[in-house]
C-alpha cells in the first residue's frame, strides 16, 4: 500500500499529529518553532501528499511545483488564506482548506479586548503603574471614552464580524452598523444592526472593527481618506490582515489626532512593526494572537488534520476554500 505523507510546517497542538498518525498517514514536520525559508520549504514539501501550512508560510507556485503532482491538499492552520497562491493550487489540482468557525469566539473576544485596552488605556496605565508613577489618585488621569451605548462599526460581516457585533450589542448595549458585500437580515434582526455604506459607517462609528479577508480589493481599504471621515474620538481595531490598513496613513492620522486610537493585532509588513506605532501611547499592539486561546488553537489543529484525512481518503473536507 502506498503510505500517504504530510508535512507540518511548524509545531502546532499535538492533536493534529496524533490524528494523522492514527489515520495511517506518515507525518514529517519542522520540529523548530521557526518559519522555514522559501528554499527550506520547497525541499521539505517535495514528495508530500499533504502540507499543513501556517499563515506565515508562503505557499507559492514554486513551492507547489516542488511538492510534485501527488500533492492533494494544502491545509492552512488559519481562517485567512492570503498566504497561499490559490490560482496556482487550482492549476495544479491541489485543494486548499482553512479552519473557520472554531476561532470565531477567540477573535471576537480579542476585538473587544483590544477595544477596551485602547479606550480605557489599559496598557498605557499599566506601564505608568509599573514605572512607579502612581503617587496619588488622579481625578483627571487616564480618561478615555466609554463604550456603553456607543456605536460599533463592523466592516466585513462574516462569522467573526457577526459575533463581534452580537457581543458588543448584548454586552455593551452598543448600536451596531456594518458594511459587507451582502446584507445579513438574520443578523440585523438579532442585533438591530443597520447596514451602511463604508462612508456612513466611518462617520458614525465610535469603534471601527475590520473583519475582512485580505484580497486585492481590500488592500488599503482604510487609508487617509477614510481616516478623515472617522470621528476624532473613534478607535480602529484590526484583527484581519495588516495590509487592509494603509499603515503610513494610520500613523499620520494618529499623530494628527484624527482618531482617538488603534488596536492592532496585524501589521502591514508582519512581523515588522512600524517604529512610529511603537512610540505611541494611544495604540495597543499584539503579535497576531487573536485566535490564541487554548480552545481555538486545539480545535484549529483538529480541523486541519480532519481536512487532510478526508482529502487523502478521497472524501470531501469540511472546509474547502478551492
Ligand atoms: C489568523 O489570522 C487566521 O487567519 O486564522
Ligand atoms: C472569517 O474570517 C470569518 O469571519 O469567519
Amino acid at each position: 500500500m502506498n503510505i500517504k505523507k504530510v508535512f507540518i510546517c511548524r509545531p502546532i497542538p499535538e492533536i493534529a499529529e496524533e490524528m494523522l498518525k492514527k489515520a495511517g498517514i506518515q507525518v514529517e514536520k519542522n520540529p523548530l518553532d521557526k518559519i522555514l525559508s522559501p528554499d527550506e520549504l520547497k525541499k521539505k514539501v517535495a514528495g508530500m501528499d499533504a502540507v499543513l501550512s501556517l499563515l506565515s508560510d508562503k505557499i507559492t507556485a514554486e513551492v507547489l511545483a516542488s511538492a510534485g503532482s501527488q500533492l492533494k491538499i494544502v491545509a492552512n492552520y488559519a481562517v485567512g488564506v492570503d498566504n497561499i497562491d490559490i490560482r496556482a493550487c487550482q492549476a495544479q489540482g491541489v485543494m486548499v482548506t482553512n479552519t473557520p468557525d472554531v476561532l470565531t469566539e477567540a477573535v471576537a473576544e480579542h476585538v473587544l479586548a483590544l477595544t477596551l485596552a485602547v479606550t480605557r488605556r489599559v496598557v498605557e496605565a499599566d506601564r505608568f503603574t509599573r514605572r512607579g508613577e502612581f503617587k496619588q489618585w488622579m481625578p483627571l488621569g487616564f480618561i478615555g471614552p466609554s463604550l456603553f451605548g456607543k456605536t460599533m462599526g463592523i466592516i466585513g460581516m462574516g462569522r467573526i464580524g457577526s459575533l463581534t457585533g452580537e457581543m458588543a450589542h448584548s454586552g455593551f448595549k452598543m448600536k451596531v452598523i456594518y458594511f459587507d458585500l451582502k446584507r445579513d437580515k438574520e443578523f440585523e434582526n438579532k442585533t438591530g444592526a443597520k447596514f451602511a455604506s463604508i462612508a456612513k459607517l466611518l462617520k458614525n462609528a465610535d469603534v471601527v472593527s475590520l473583519n475582512v479577508p485580505l484580497t486585492p480589493k481590500t488592500k488599503h481599504l482604510i487609508s487617509s481618506q477614510e481616516f478623515k471621515q472617522m470621528k476624532q474620538t473613534a478607535t480602529l481595531i484590526n484583527t484581519s490582515r495588516g495590509p487592509v490598513v494603509d499603515e503610513k496613513a494610520l500613523v499620520s492620522a494618529l499623530k494628527s489626532k484624527e482618531i482617538w486610537g488603534a488596536g492592532l493585532d496585524v501589521f502591514e509588513e508582519e512581523p515588522k512593526v512600524n517604529p512610529e506605532l511603537i512610540k505611541m501611547d494611544n495604540v495597543v499592539l499584539t503579535p497576531h494572537i487573536a485566535s490564541a486561546t487554548s480552545e481555538a488553537r486545539d480545535a484549529m489543529a483538529e480541523v486541519a488534520a480532519k481536512n487532510i484525512i478526508a482529502v487523502l481518503g478521497g472524501k470531501k473536507p469540511l472546509n474547502q476554500v478551492c
